[in-house]
């Protein structure tokens, strides 16, 4: 049995997981002796590896898709925030065996947001585009954050107005169609949409932005994703995409498992470059 926490990200596919690299970065910045693999599970094997990688001396596991949701289930005990996400990204164990289930989405976006980028949420009107997994997930923190509103809008009204109905214990917000925008405008645009992934653009208005907005993209690449060129072309103040999320994220999870938070300035342009190289 080797001396150094075993670490690893579980995912299918898993190749292009910038995981291993930024664990690397954090646990030489915080000269903490740990080892971090990217594996690659069978789309039936969540459990399985899962109960391996405990048996066998695991202590942290990242979790990402399509395996978020058996995650949540295959933890024995779960932080509030990953109950509410329905999600869980993140599996320790704990010092009696159990293996406990969180969820740093939501704070890796709201850190990203707040701390990197220097925008402000408390306060705003936030619109956030798409009601899957992705923005079950950070529902919480941002509203957290105590926006002025919250819209979210879906291509199927339901699942919003089902995850409004979820989250309005914790402050209000909408949830319904993309109509429901209308003329409304919103200094914070999140888009939480897999559209771009097709290169495709959810169907929005120009007038929804002012000359202050500030639009996200949760999702990143070595190009500016459709969202963001959209959000360019029709003149948002700020525009980002969400590498600085993965980082922030990954520190979360590095901070639950290490007790140190790493400095993710120097790591989030340590992986823009190797990004923008490949
Ligand atoms: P994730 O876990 O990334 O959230 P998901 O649960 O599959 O993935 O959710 C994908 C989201 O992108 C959904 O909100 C989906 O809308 P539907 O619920 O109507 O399917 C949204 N989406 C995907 N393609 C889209 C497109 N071309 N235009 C608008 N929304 C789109």
């Amino acid at each position: 049995m080797s001396g150094i926490d075993k670490y690893a990200v579980f995912g299918n596919p898993i190749k292009h997981s910038k995981s291993p690299a930024i664990h690397a970065a954090f646990a030489r910045q915080c000269e903490q002796q740990m080892q971090y693999r990217a594996v690659l599970v069978e789309l039936d094997g969540f459990k399985r590896a899962a109960n391996r990688f405990f048996a066998d001396d695991g202590v942290g596991l990242n979790v990402t898709v399509p395996f978020k949701r058996e995650a949540f289930e295959f933890a024995d005990c779960l932080s509030t925030r990953a109950q509410r996400a329905g999600a869980v990204n993140t599996l320790s164990r704990r010092d009696d065996g159990d293996i406990e289930g969180d969820n740093t989405d939501g704070i890796g976006l709201v850190r990203d947001m707040i701390a990197n980028l220097g925008w402000v949420v408390q306060g705003m009107r936030v619109l956030v585009l798409g009601a899957g997994g992705a923005v079950r997930g950070v529902l919480e923190p941002l509203l957290r954050e105590k926006p002025r509103q919250l819209l979210v809008v879906n291509r199927t009204p339901e699942k919003a107005r089902q995850l409004a109905a979820e989250f309005a214990d914790i402050a209000p917000l909408e949830g319904g169609a993309y109509s429901l925008i209308g003329e409304r405008q919103f200094d914070l645009i999140i888009n939480a949409t897999s559209a771009g992934l097709s290169g495709q653009m959810p169907e929005l208005p120009g007038t929804v932005l002012t000359e202050r907005s500030c639009c996200y993209d949760m999702v990143y690449g070595s190009e500016p994703t459709a969202f963001m060129r959209w959000a360019a072309h029709n003149t948002a103040w700020a525009v980002a995409d969400g590498l600085g999320m993965l980082v922030e994220q990954a520190a979360q999870s590095f901070y639950i498992w290490r007790g140190v938070r790493p400095e993710t300035g120097p790591v989030i342009r340590q992986i823009r470059d190797a990004l923008a190289a490949a």
